[in-house]
């Protein structure tokens, strides 16, 4: 059985990302043959900064590495390292109806803005359904946002089982854990790199606090009692924090004189402790480049022996004779 997830290279990873998908990554290495990469084609279409692109690129290598994914265990590749996953994309867009990339949530979401999306968010889910399909993946843990691209893969991969008559994708499931599906962001919306709203687990100490600062509480004053389930700080404590720390800080906020800025003390300090010892590793890390590009150059090589002779089956199954070179 195979687990298979990725994260896009648009920023600092964020506690939304780790608890919302990648503490699972971790998690299922433990039962399934694991595939996890770093999606740097799905940032094309916001036409990010190249430089900030290559480098946050490098970065999250790091962070896979530093928050517990085992190269030795995991297969950590990078999406355009394994170009097959463009052919496929080429290939299911001849049986991808438009109607289904235009229900997408992404797409929706740009013309609802009065924008013009270009063709690269457009077909987004489907570069998605390429991702996952390719490599026969059974799970992708993912946050709840990502749910939807996981039915629209589920629908292509039938459409063309149906269409060429043979079982040639397998049909994925979502392994979404509603107690973390969404991470709440500092002000409360969903925690996300869009919406500056992140608390960064790898940030610079001094960054972090000023993040845990802002987090947005009401205006109850120092002295009066507070409802602990109003409130932002006490949510993202549960996060990391154990059942008598968060009772504890419950009990204060009901007892009164214990104001936002006690919990967010408290907030920033737990913090450290749990993400302590893999904030060590990243900062170790970043001074191995040769140890990052060895686990990417062979998780890739890895995963783009699996992915090409996925493409030469579906291609086979679609009468194209592609196969006359190098069997
Ligand atoms: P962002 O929204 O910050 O750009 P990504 O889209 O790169 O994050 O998400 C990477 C993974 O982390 C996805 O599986 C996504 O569902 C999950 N994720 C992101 N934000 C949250 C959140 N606030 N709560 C739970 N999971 C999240
Ligand atoms: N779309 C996902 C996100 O925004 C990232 C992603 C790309 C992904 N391809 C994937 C996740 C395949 C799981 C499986 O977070």
């Amino acid at each position: 059985m195979r687990s298979l997830s990725g994260v896009k290279p648009t920023g600092g990873l964020h506690i939304g990302n780790y608890f919302g998908a990648i503490r699972q990554f971790v998690e299922l290495q433990e039962k399934y043959e694991c595939y996890y990469f770093i999606a740097d084609y799905h940032t094309l279409n916001t036409h990010m900064d190249p430089a900030l692109l290559t480098k946050t690129t490098w970065d999250i290598v790091a962070d896979y590495l530093a928050l517990g994914l085992d190269p030795e265990r995991s297969t950590i590749f990078l999406q355009s390292m394994v170009p097959e996953v463009a052919e496929l994309t080429f290939l299911l867009s001849n049986i991808t109806p438009m109607g289904l990339l235009q229900r997408a949530h992404s797409y929706k979401d740009q013309i609802a803005k009065g924008l013009q999306p270009n063709h690269g968010l457009f077909t987004y889910p489907l570069l998605m359904a390429s991702d996952i399909l390719l490599y026969d993946s059974n799970v992708v843990p993912v946050g709840k946002d990502q749910k939807q691209h996981l039915e629209i893969t589920r629908d292509i991969a039938m459409k063309f089982n149906q269409e060429y008559g043979e079982e040639v994708f397998t049909l994925p499931d979502p392994l979404i854990l509603e107690s973390v599906a969404v991470v709440p962001g500092t002000d409360g919306q969903k925690m996300s790199k869009s919406y500056g709203n992140t608390i960064e687990m790898f940030a610079p100490a001094k960054q972090l606090k000023k993040q845990i600062m802002s987090i947005v509480t009401d205006a109850t004053s120092l002295e009066a009692p507070k409802d602990p389930d109003k409130c932002n700080v006490v949510a993202l404590y549960k996060l990391f924090a154990d059942k008598t720390q968060v009772a504890a800080m419950e009990a204060n906020y009901r007892a009164g004189n214990y104001g936002y800025g006690h919990a967010k003390m408290e907030l920033h300090r737990a913090l450290l402790e749990y993400f302590g010892p893999m904030r060590e590793k990243r900062e170790a890390l970043t001074q191995d480049r040769a140890f990052i590009t060895q686990v990417l150059e062979e998780g890739s090589r890895r995963a783009r022996a699996t992915a090409i002779k996925k493409i030469r089956k579906v291609k086979k199954i679609m009468g194209l004779v592609g196969d006359v070179y190098g069997k």
